[in-house]
């Protein structure tokens, strides 16, 4: 069958969202073609429980998936992501022209350092985080300040210090909002005072991969970047609350400028397949589901919680969808004894908490699962 992608693309931003034309393809690659096997195992063992990614285990809205098909009957053509924009700047009630589209928020991550260090200059980030962008910063020879974590104070940032940090070479101010491991998320008030005393030169950048997670009258940088700062380039990501990690979808939103800058590195006008093109309509149609994640998270985190309290397990969580056990010296070779049970985690070792495991929350039967071999193992 044939549509055009202008036909597609108002049918299935229309409000009612029937998406008339995609419901009716029934594509399986798979089935398609006899005899290939396709593997998406990922090398992992047959079965295996995957809790180990901060992956969405309710998978994607069935709008999202209906919009991957269509767009893969259309496997030919290029994708114009730059379309995608006005969608998600309704979303988030913000000009198209602020948004860019990228593979993953990862692409943007990086092409931060990569379009704002061209000249040298320094990074400040807190630690322990998600460092997509810190890694290239290295690789680029930049000296990265990494300000640790305020453990005591529910690993909040230490905002102190990351802004004495600050020097004239200071080019990027790196903020994971709600962070990666630790699950911390910045106040507004706190994001507010460093947009306000960072040089007009230094792109603050804010990491709200987990933003979906927070309850929606909760500020974020997004709220500094309406309020017209013009140095802060928040960074978002299809891959968590719509469960779209594999398609590999997120932007930036920045003053214009900014973004200027990034896309002469990156991103590039076809740089999104006309599968997540596809796909982005659907999820943006159904908010519902990405709801309905936060909820599932909200559920996991008390059960996990509880369950690590009855076994007198301290915990470390916040609205993200993983949580932190202290193992102390076991934590690696637990990771590698739940692994040969076909039960995958991670270990904190790569973010410098080597007596700390992350389980990312996986469906119910999957908690249980991971609940009844911890605890034989432990
Ligand atoms: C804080 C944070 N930012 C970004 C990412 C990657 O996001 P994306 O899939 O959009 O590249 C992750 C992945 O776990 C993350 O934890």
């Amino acid at each position: 069958m044939t549509f055009s992608r202008r036909q597609f693309f108002k049918t299935s931003t229309g409000a009612a969202l029937a998406i008339p034309l995609m419901a009716s393809l029934d594509i399986d690659p798979c089935e398609a073609a006899t005899g290939v096997n396709y593997d998406l195992s990922m090398a992992n063992p047959e079965g295996a429980i995957r809790l180990n990614f901060n992956e969405n285990a309710l998978g994607p809205s069935p709008l999202a998936v209906e919009g991957a098909k269509a767009g893969l009957a259309e496997g030919a053509r290029y994708a114009l992501g730059g379309l995608l924009k006005p969608l998600i700047g309704e979303h988030l009630g913000i000009d198209k022209d602020w948004i860019l589209m990228g593979t993953g928020s990862t692409e943007l991550q990086r092409l931060a350092p990569i379009s704002h260090l061209q000249g040298g200059g320094n990074v400040v980030s807190g630690y322990e985080t998600w460092g997509g962008g810190l890694v290239v910063a290295d690789n680029m020879g930049a000296d990265v300040k990494r300000i640790p974590l305020i453990k005591d104070n529910g690993y909040s940032f230490d905002i102190d210090r990351m802004l004495a940090a600050v020097d004239a070479d200071t080019k990027i101010f790196l903020i994971v909002s709600p962070n990666n491991p630790t699950g911390a998320t910045a106040p507004y008030a706190q994001l507010k005072r460093v947009a306000d005393s960072l040089p007009k030169d230094v792109l603050f950048v804010i990491d709200e991969a987990y933003a979906d997670y927070l309850p929606d009258s909760f500020k974020t940088g997004l709220d500094l970047i309406k309020e017209g700062y013009s140095n802060v380039l928040v960074t978002r990501t299809f891959s968590k609350a719509h469960a779209m990690a594999g398609l590999r979808s997120g932007y930036g939103v920045a003053h214009p400028d900014i973004l200027a800058k990034i896309a002469k590195f990156g991103c590039g006008p076809a740089s999104t397949s006309i599968v997540v093109f596809g796909a982005v309509q659907g999820a943006l149609a159904d908010m519902e589901h990405a709801r309905k994640s936060r909820a599932h998270v909200e559920e996991c985190r008390a059960y996990y919680q509880g369950e690590a309290k009855k076994l007198g397990i301290t915990s470390v969580s916040g609205v993200p969808p993983f949580i932190l056990f202290e193992m102390g010296e076991r934590s690696e070779a637990l990771v590698s004894e739940l692994r040969a049970r076909k039960i995958l985690i991670s270990n904190g070792k790569s973010w410098n908490m080597p007596n700390y495991i992350r389980i990312s929350y996986g469906l119910e039967s999957e908690n249980e699962a991971f609940f009844k071999a911890f605890r034989e193992i432990i």
